[in-house]
């Protein structure tokens, strides 16, 4: 409970601390507007870390963000938006593919996953593409629990631990994450397997 307490004494890494950083970090990601900069906020317990939008593609660079002295979490602009030129297309790939790919310091990555849709197209699009760049696991997150039934939610987790079981072998099937950020559902879970996630 001491950790969680550190944790949530956040704040907005400055770019020196980032370079050198040997914090362990731990990275969102997730289709534009499934919640990830909402989450982060929650996650934090402080409304304005990360800037939300209902407009999705808000988020366009990596933001990171200091957890007390235990870690690092990275906020990433999400996929599955329609971007307007094809060349901001290939900057976000070569931003994430290289984050990804090459980030010694990154320990896990979380993938967020609306809860009412489960795996779209752009998902697993994505999860290829990040299959092929890193070997890290990932752990994967349902986020907007709020908007489904139990009965609903229920499903939805088996049909995505199936997918990921028979098509991401970089993918943590043992369990699925589910959270709100409007109600704190799932939340505490969230941050205690972050803080164990980086060997707290
Ligand atoms: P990008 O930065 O575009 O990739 O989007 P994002 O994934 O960071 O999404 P963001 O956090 O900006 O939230 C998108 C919209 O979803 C906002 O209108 C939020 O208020 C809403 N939202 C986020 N989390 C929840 C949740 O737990 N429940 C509900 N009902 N709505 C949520
Ligand atoms: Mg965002």
């Amino acid at each position: 409970a001491d950790e969680i307490q550190k944790l949530r004494d956040r704040k907005r890494a400055k770019e020196h601390e980032i370079k050198d950083s040997t914090l362990p970090e731990i990275a969102i990601v997730g289709r534009s507007n499934v919640g990830k900069s909402t989450m982060l906020n929650t996650l934090t317990e402080s409304p304005n870390t990360a800037r939300v939008s209902s407009k999705p593609g808000l988020t366009r660079q990596l933001n990171f963000y200091r957890c007390g002295d235990k870690f690092v979490v990275v906020d990433m602009p999400g996929y599955g938006f329609a971007f307007a030129k094809e060349e901001d297309k290939t900057a976000w790939k070569e931003l994430i593919e290289d984050y990804l790919g090459t980030r010694k310091s990154l320990k896990r990555i979380y993938v967020m996953i609306d809860a009412r849709h489960g795996l779209k197209v752009a998902d697993k699009e994505f999860l290829t593409m990040m299959g092929a760049t890193s070997s890290k696991k990932f752990q994967v997150v349902l986020t907007k629990c709020d908007l489904v039934s139990p009965p609903d939610l229920a499903r939805t987790y088996m049909v995505v631990q199936e997918e990921l079981k028979k098509s991401f072998r970089n993918a943590m099937t043992d369990r699925i994450l589910m959270v709100s950020s409007y109600t704190g559902a799932g939340m505490n879970t969230l941050r205690k397997d972050m803080l164990f996630e980086c060997g707290q």
